[in-house]
């Protein structure tokens, strides 16, 4: 008898993840044989963890703060992606006993971005990102494959937003941050990448005045749903996607692989992480 297929989410915390209620929500509704538990793994164990997991026959996991960047170095094969990027989110142990890293960062950007706003096109002119963390370097990736012309850039603290500008090339134009707000008036598509808005963190302060009416505005924040930012996008008659589907869409991929089915991210996949 084979075992049934077992994955998880390693972290450092990792109680908080909401990766365990989204796969398990999906084994639920597609009837499927398997296990997905959240696992926590400091820092200093990283590979020794990671290798026990293999042993024991799991056929994935997903990765997350702070193992994102140091997983690579594990990895037998690095997918493009997750080279670009420089993270890992979704690793998979093949039959053969490889470690394969993946990152579904950038197509979980994307996949919410299409399903939240189907109207939206690419190549309608610049959009601008708040922040230059690591889901800003995703959601790039996301924007220069999707082939949107120019990449705002702008960082509370500048000098990361120059270091991504040297590293992704002529595309991304970084501002100011105290002239962040100018620079709307050029975007048509507008995200925030910041924690700023989020439960417990400081408010998205910069002024959304100039911001077109037309343009098409996302957040990472999804906690709550409904940030400050993407209000005040909404009451200038922005279309506004909220944060929660790019987590669901990232687990996307992993889910296939390890399970076997290709799950659906819809207003019942919401429902049962909100609940
Ligand atoms: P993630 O992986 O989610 O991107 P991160 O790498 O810690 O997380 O990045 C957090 C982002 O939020 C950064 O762009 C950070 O700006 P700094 O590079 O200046 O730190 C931004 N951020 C966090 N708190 C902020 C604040 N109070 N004001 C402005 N930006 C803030």
């Amino acid at each position: 008898m084979t075992q049934k297929p077992r994955a998880g989410v390693i972290g450092n915390p990792i109680g908080h993840s909401l990766s365990p209620k989204l796969h398990g929500y999906w084994l639920r509704r597609y009837r499927l044989e398997g296990e997905y538990t959240a696992i926590q793994v400091v820092e200093d164990q990283l590979e020794a963890r990671v290798r026990d997991l293999q042993a024991q026959g799991f056929a994935g996991i997903n990765v997350t703060i702070p193992h994102k960047v140091n997983i690579l170095q594990i990895a037998d094969h690095v997918s493009d992606r997750a080279t670009l990027i420089g993270a890992a989110n979704t690793i998979t142990f093949t039959d053969d006993g490889r470690i394969m890293a993946d990152n579904t960062d950038a197509y979980g950007f994307m996949a919410n971005l299409k399903q939240g706003a189907p109207a939206w096109d690419p190549k309608a002119g610049p959009a601008m990102i708040f922040g230059a963390g690591g889901a800003a370097r995703a959601i790039i990736v996301a924007l220069a494959e999707a082939g949107v012309p120019e990449i705002i850039l702008t960082n509370r603290t500048r000098s990361k937003a120059d270091a991504l500008k040297n590293e992704f090339g002529q595309r991304v134009r970084v501002v100011d941050w105290v002239q962040a707000d100018i620079a709307l008036e050029d975007a048509t598509t507008v995200i925030n990448s910041t924690s700023l808005g989020m439960k417990g963190a400081a408010d998205f302060k910069v002024p959304l005045d100039r911001l077109q009416s037309s343009a098409t505005v996302t957040d990472i924040v999804y906690n709550p749903l409904r940030t400050p930012f993407l209000n005040a996008a909404e009451a200038k008659g922005c279309t506004t996607v909220d944060g929660l589907g790019m987590l669901l869409h990232q687990g996307v991929p992993g889910f296939e692989r390890w399970f076997g089915q290709r799950p659906q991210v819809d207003e019942d996949t919401r429902r049962a992480i909100l609940a």
